[in-house]
């Protein structure tokens, strides 16, 4: 199984999917020369993630590919599927439940200024236009903070409210926050902090996880690779902060990947 990023978020999939099957060998791909895919444009986010799946492919006998990010799924994930034919599984947005869900009839969903942008989510905006409960948030500076914080680099309260002042100035709070980028998830207290009352986070994880375990169910799929490897496409002063937090995680490999 291919999972990858354009910087940590992706863990925060990864690390469900290893709770609920740990006998599950992976090749989690950084793509940290990347990040941030929030202010990248469309094409270059396409083009990409298409590289990225090649390069692997021909290099590792891939079964199954995770795309742990939303700005790239809910870009690439459509195409990606057509342009491969192994199984290709994406963290896809949905306002359903958190309508459900929410007792105070606010809602909030937060994302980079990409995902915001894009076709997937314009059409669920439009799906809710007349509801005029649901507040949006486009942001590139929370997926940098979420970068800080796993680094256990000091992160600011003040950025943090910064980011979110059009939600807790309201004078009724969202209840319910959808996490519209797997960088977020890492933040939730962080988050939770600057509201009242407590927050309903949702987000993929969970789905995710429930797809990738069918799959391995329905098909029996066969574990071809046999070790855990982590795979960056830069190598600079942030990745290195970033190797002694990954001994955590017991990679066997760690390596540079060339995606020029
Ligand atoms: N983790 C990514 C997401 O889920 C994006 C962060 C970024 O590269 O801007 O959207």
């Amino acid at each position: 199984m291919l999972i990858f990023d354009s910087g940590i978020g992706g863990i925060s999939i990864l690390e469900n999917i290893k709770k609920n099957l740990p006998n599950i060998n992976y090749i989690y791909l950084l793509d940290n020369e990347g990040f941030p895919y929030g202010e990248k444009k469309e094409s270059f986010i396409i083009e990409r993630s298409i590289k990225i799946i090649n390069t692997i492919k021909t290099i590792y006998p891939i079964k199954l590919v995770v795309v742990a990010c939303n700005t790239a799924s809910t870009i690439s994930l459509s195409i990606l599927k057509k342009t491969f034919n192994i199984p290709i599984i994406g963290v896809l947005p949905s306002l359903d439940k958190a309508i459900k869900i929410t007792k105070n009839n606010k809602i909030g969903f937060i994302a980079t200024k990409a995902t915001i942008q894009s076709i997937y989510i314009k059409k669920i905006i439009y799906k809710h236009i007349h509801r005029k409960n649901i507040k949006i948030i486009a942001t590139n500076k929370l997926a940098k903070i979420a970068e800080k914080k796993i680094r256990k680099l000091s992160i600011s309260n003040l950025e943090l409210k910064k980011i979110f002042n059009s939600w807790i100035t309201l004078s009724v709070q969202p209840d319910t926050i959808y996490l519209g980028c797997t960088h977020f998830l890492f933040l939730k207290n962080e988050i939770q902090n600057i509201f009242y009352k407590p927050i309903n986070f949702l987000d993929t994880h969970e789905s995710v996880t429930e797809i990738v375990k069918q799959y391995f169910i329905k098909n029996k799929t066969k574990q071809n690779i046999k070790e855990n490897i982590f795979l960056y496409s830069q190598y600079n002063k942030e990745l290195n902060n970033l190797l002694w937090v990954l001994k955590k995680y017991k990679f066997n490999r760690i390596e540079k990947i060339n995606l020029d």
